[in-house]
């Protein structure tokens, strides 16, 4: 098979680590999540993808992804025909996942990964990907252009630990100024993880680095007023039915993990903000 040579800048290839753990998962007899998609499209990228196999953080993205996707099934079910924008969307396949059959998307990431994002997805009447940065105000426009229906959620996996204090409170305020009323999902890196993302054991294999710093979420809600944080949870203490449905070996290993209380694990939430 003709494999792709991915041509992505530092922060970009980062993308490579969830999809890989969505791939390698899929073959997993007793998985978090199925992503054969994941698997077709690891096959065909010429990348040494072996340096991320075996390592526990693949397990968190995975757990991270199965409460994003919960949110967006959560929105759906509330609002069919809303409009769920996936902002530094990466190669995820989170509308292969949950979409409902009528809800509007808008699938954003940096112009490399949208030509590289390309080969395998393509746009449709409900689908539509951007070529921009996040940090740069016309993604909004052309999401509004589009007539989509709201209310609108964004969801930023793994995206704005990436960026600087200035760009994510205008990416928020950007949110918030042209979409009131949105919910964002989103993750922060606090104490305990921020500062030893050296040793975080897939970051260490790549270049890219968090640069947002947020001790606690809470600050959110301080930096837009109105703004509330609906929900925040560490990959320990994940909603306890979603923890419930779990592989049992999974449920194991998260009540393992919670009891050592490692300070990894605590510094790194996954929250959903409704702006005002
Ligand atoms: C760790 S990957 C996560 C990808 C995807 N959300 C997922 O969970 O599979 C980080 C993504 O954020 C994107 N990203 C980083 N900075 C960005 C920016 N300024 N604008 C848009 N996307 C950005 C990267 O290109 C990359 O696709």
């Amino acid at each position: 098979m003709d494999r792709k040579e991915p041509r992505l800048g530092t922060v970009q290839e980062t993308l490579l680590i969830p999809l890989y753990a969505r791939a390698v998962e899929n073959r997993k007899e007793h998985a978090l999540l199925r992503d054969a998609r994941a698997e077709e499209i690891v096959a065909s990228i010429d990348y040494d993808f072996g340096r991320f196999d075996n390592l526990p953080s693949l397990t968190g993205a995975l757990l991270r992804t199965l409460l994003f996707d919960r949110w967006v099934t959560e929105f759906l079910s509330q609002h069919p025909d809303a409009t769920v924008v996936e902002i530094g969307t990466g190669l995820n396949t989170r509308h292969e996942r949950v979409d409902n059959g009528r809800a509007r998307w808008f699938e954003l990431d940096l112009p490399d990964v949208i030509a590289l994002r390309r080969n395998f997805f393509t746009d449709s009447p409900r689908r539509t990907m951007i070529a921009a940065s996040v940090t740069d105000a016309a993604w909004a426009a052309e999401v509004a252009s589009h007539d989509a229906t709201g209310p609108h959620l964004f969801v930023a996996e793994a995206v704005l630990p990436y960026l600087r204090e200035p760009d994510v409170r205008g990416v928020i305020d950007l949110i918030a100024d042209r979409f009131p009323g949105a919910l964002l999902a989103l993750d922060t890196a606090g104490p305990g993880f921020f500062d030893t993302q050296e040793q975080h054991d897939a970051l260490s294999k790549v270049e890219a680095r968090m640069h947002w710093y947020c001790p606690d979420p809470a600050q959110l809600a301080d930096w837009r007023p109105g703004a509330r944080v609906l929900a925040s949870h560490t990959l320990t203490s994940l909603p306890e039915d979603l923890v419930a449905r779990l592989p049992l070996p999974y449920q194991q290993m998260v009540s393992a993990i919670a009891a050592q209380r490692l300070p990894q694990a605590e510094g790194y939430r996954l929250n959903l903000l409704r702006l005002p």
